[in-house]
């Protein structure tokens, strides 16, 4: 059996408009690498970050946490080394943490020779995730280790479901240089919601799972609106209202803010499309002052993977 892996975890979209702590989809150019380790000193142990600045202690760390989360349950006769090498900016939006979390369980399982399946893998990385957004949510998690479009059906029992990926829909992604905390953009949310709102979230997540299971493009296109979130949320983030409106006369089936913030995400039918919606987001914030970043993706219907 092998005693190290170089694995690739992959940036991810939470929320999807209407889908706020439940429906997520993975990208597939964009991630992070992690080497993972097996060794006869015992512990979890941070060995390299680099990228970004990152605690090394495992405790403190969101990579480390989830790994001792399964060491735990497992209590394995070794250890394990972890070497983070970070391209998803903390605070993104786009799943920075929750490639953390997922990388170094994900690694260790394959070096214990694969004892949990992916829902269990995704219960040890909420624990990671946790760390980062003060609060037990999966929906970044899910796709990373799944691929594709997932949802969270229940958290406690941990459930979740693989919804499948049109086969030409892409996802295009401008990432604003800025950050976001999860946990101040989850503070700022309101704890309850108007009956009417509700009504119409619900009504917009069941039909954009019945367009996703049907390749249902114009389903797609009519269901992805946030009334609960995107109100609240969408003040934190620079002409947000000039680059969704941008996307949508340019070709884009539908648009949101990615997980938190600050990224924005559109989904639309075909690369040509896709390409039309980054360059209709770049025209928006050429014009600012603030530094961008576009990724243009394919759905990852694979998810994490070894390299
Ligand atoms: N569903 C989460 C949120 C995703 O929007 O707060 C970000 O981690």
């Amino acid at each position: 059996m092998k005693n190290e892996i170089k694995i690739f975890s992959p940036a991810t979209v939470a929320n999807l408009a209407c889908g706020f702590d439940v429906l997520g989809c993975c990208l597939d150019n964009i991630g992070d690498e992690m080497i993972i380790r097996k060794t006869d000193k015992k512990g979890i142990h941070i060995t390299k970050i680099e990228g970004f600045d990152l605690p090394f202690e495992a405790e403190l760390n969101v990579a480390g946490v989830s790994a001792l989360a399964m060491y735990e349950a497992t209590k394995p006769d070794c250890g394990f080394e972890i070497e983070i090498y970070k391209n998803i900016k903390p605070g993104s939006g786009i799943g920075s943490s929750a490639a953390s979390a997922v990388g170094s369980v994900f690694g260790m399982n394959v070096l214990l020779g694969n004892p949990y399946n992916k829902t269990e893998l995704t219960q040890f990385a909420i624990k990671g995730e946790a760390l980062a957004s003060k609060c037990e949510h999966a929906d970044n998690l899910a796709p990373a280790i799944f691929g594709g479009f997932t949802l969270v059906k229940s958290i406690s029992p941990l459930e979740i479901l693989e919804i499948p990926s049109p086969e030409d829909l892409y996802a295009t992604i401008i990432h604003p240089q800025i950050e976001i905390k999860t946990s101040e953009s989850r503070a700022m949310l309101p704890k309850e919601v108007p009956l009417q709102d509700a009504i119409t979230q619900w009504s917009n997540l069941g039909s954009l799972i019945h367009g996703l299971h049907t390749s249902d493009y114009n389903l797609i296109k009519k269901s992805l609106h946030d009334v609960i979130v995107e109100p609240h949320r969408s003040k934190l983030i620079p002409h947000y209202n000039e680059v969704k409106k941008a996307v949508l006369q340019n070709g884009a089936l539908g648009a949101g803010i990615s997980g938190s913030g600050p990224s924005i995400f559109a989904l639309s039918k075909g690369l040509e499309n896709a390409k039309n919606v980054k360059e209709a987001m770049s025209k928006v914030y050429s014009e600012t002052e603030i530094k961008f970043e576009i990724h243009v993706s394919k759905i990852n219907t694979e998810g994490i993977k070894i390299l």
